[in-house]
C-alpha cells in the first residue's frame, strides 16, 4: 500500500509509545479517601469494599505515612460514627472523630493535603445529607449545620473542606463562615456535580449511612443532565470554590471533559466506590487484571480532563507507578 501516513509508527516500541503518551498519571494527583472510626491501633475491614478499612487516628498516621512515601500527598478523611441523632449534632463537635483525627495526623505529617468530608449522612439517624423537617431536607438549616462543621474541622487544622451534600448556596456561606473564623487560608473543595448515583452503595456500607428513608434525588444530580452540572459548577465557582469536582467519575467522563473545556479552575473527579467494586471484583473472578485495569480506569478519568482524582486505589495504584 501506498500510504502517506502509519499511524502505527509511532506506537513500534515502548520507548516510541513513551515519548507520544498523552497523559501521564502521577502519585502526587491522587488524593486517597479514609474511613475514620474512635479507637486505638484500629483497622477494620470493610465488608461492601474488599480492602479498604476503617481506621484509627494512629492507624490513619501510620496509613497516610505510607501514602507519602509513595508518593501520595493527599488524603481525604470520612467519620464513621455511632453517635447518631437527628440534628446530627457530632458533625460538628470539636471533640468529634475527624477533628480529632486531623490534629492527630497534623502533628505527625504537617505537610500532607489534609481533607475532610462536609456533610451529615454519618451523623444524623435518617442517613440524609441535611437536615430533615417536615419530611424534607431543608437546604437553609442544613446550610448552617454545615458551616459550623467546616469551622470546627478548619480549627482543628484541615486544608480544605469539602462539602459533598449538594445544598444550594453551602459553598458561598462556608466560605464567609471560614473567613469570619480566620481561616481564610482554608480551602473548598467542592462536590459540584454530584449525581443521585447507585455507584455510592459499598461507601454507605462503609460508614453505616444509607437513608433509612428515600433517595436523594431532591438534591444530588440526575445521571441523565450534563448542562445542569455546568450551572451547579459555575455557582459553586462564583461561590468560592477553589477545586470543582465531578463524582461518579467513570461513567461521567463527558462532564468531566466538558467542565474542562468551559471553566479554568482546578477539576477533581471521584473514582467512587461502586467503581472501585467492579473492578475488585471482576478481578477476583478472574475476568480482568487487577492492576491493569486500576491504571487503564484512573488514565481514563485523567486524559478526560481530571487534574486530581479521589480514589481507593491511590495506594495500589502509586505502588505500581513506581514499579
Ligand atoms: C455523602 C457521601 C457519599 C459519598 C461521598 N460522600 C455517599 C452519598 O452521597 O450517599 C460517596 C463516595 C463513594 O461512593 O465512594 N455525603
Amino acid at each position: 500500500m501506498d500510504l502517506v501516513h502509519r499511524p502505527r509508527r509511532l506506537r513500534r516500541s515502548e520507548p516510541i509509545r513513551t515519548l507520544v503518551r498523552e497523559t501521564k498519571l502521577s502519585a502526587g494527583e491522587l488524593i486517597a479517601p479514609l474511613f475514620i472510626k474512635e479507637g486505638r491501633g484500629l483497622r477494620e475491614p470493610i465488608d461492601t469494599m474488599p480492602g479498604q478499612f476503617r481506621l484509627s487516628s494512629d492507624e490513619l498516621v501510620r496509613e497516610s505515612e505510607e501514602l507519602w512515601e509513595l508518593g501520595v500527598r493527599a488524603v481525604n478523611l470520612f467519620g464513621y460514627s455511632t453517635k447518631k441523632d437527628d440534628g446530627a449534632s457530632e458533625a460538628y463537635n470539636p471533640e468529634g472523630v475527624i477533628p480529632n483525627a486531623v490534629r492527630t495526623l497534623k502533628k505527625a505529617l504537617p505537610d500532607i493535603c489534609v481533607q475532610t468530608d462536609i456533610a451529615l449522612d454519618p451523623y444524623s439517624i435518617h442517613g440524609h445529607d441535611g437536615l430533615v423537617i417536615e419530611g424534607e431536607v431543608a437546604n437553609d438549616e442544613t446550610v448552617d449545620v454545615l458551616c459550623r462543621m467546616a469551622v470546627v474541622h478548619a480549627e482543628a487544622g484541615v486544608d480544605w473542606v469539602a462539602p459533598s451534600d449538594m445544598m444550594d448556596g453551602r459553598v458561598g456561606a462556608i466560605r464567609d463562615a471560614l473567613d469570619e473564623a480566620s481561616k481564610p487560608h482554608v480551602g473548598i473543595l467542592a462536590y459540584s456535580a454530584k449525581y443521585a448515583s447507585c455507584f455510592y452503595g459499598p461507601f454507605r456500607g462503609a460508614l453505616d449511612s444509607a437513608p433509612r428513608k428515600g433517595d436523594k434525588k431532591t438534591y444530588q444530580m440526575d445521571p441523565a443532565n450534563q448542562r445542569e452540572a455546568m450551572r451547579e459548577i459555575a455557582l459553586d465557582i462564583e461561590e468560592g470554590a477553589d477545586v470543582v469536582m465531578v463524582k461518579p467519575a467513570l461513567p461521567y467522563l463527558d462532564v468531566i471533559a466538558r467542565v474542562r473545556a468551559q471553566f479554568d479552575v482546578p477539576v477533581a473527579a471521584y473514582n467512587v466506590s461502586g467503581e472501585y467494586g467492579m473492578i475488585v471484583a471482576a478481578a477476583e473472578r478472574g475476568w480482568i487484571d487487577r492492576d491493569k485495569a486500576i491504571l487503564e480506569a484512573l488514565t481514563s478519568i485523567k486524559r478526560a480532563g481530571a487534574d486530581m482524582i479521589l480514589t481507593y486505589f491511590a495506594k495500589e495504584a502509586a505502588r505500581l507507578l513506581g514499579e
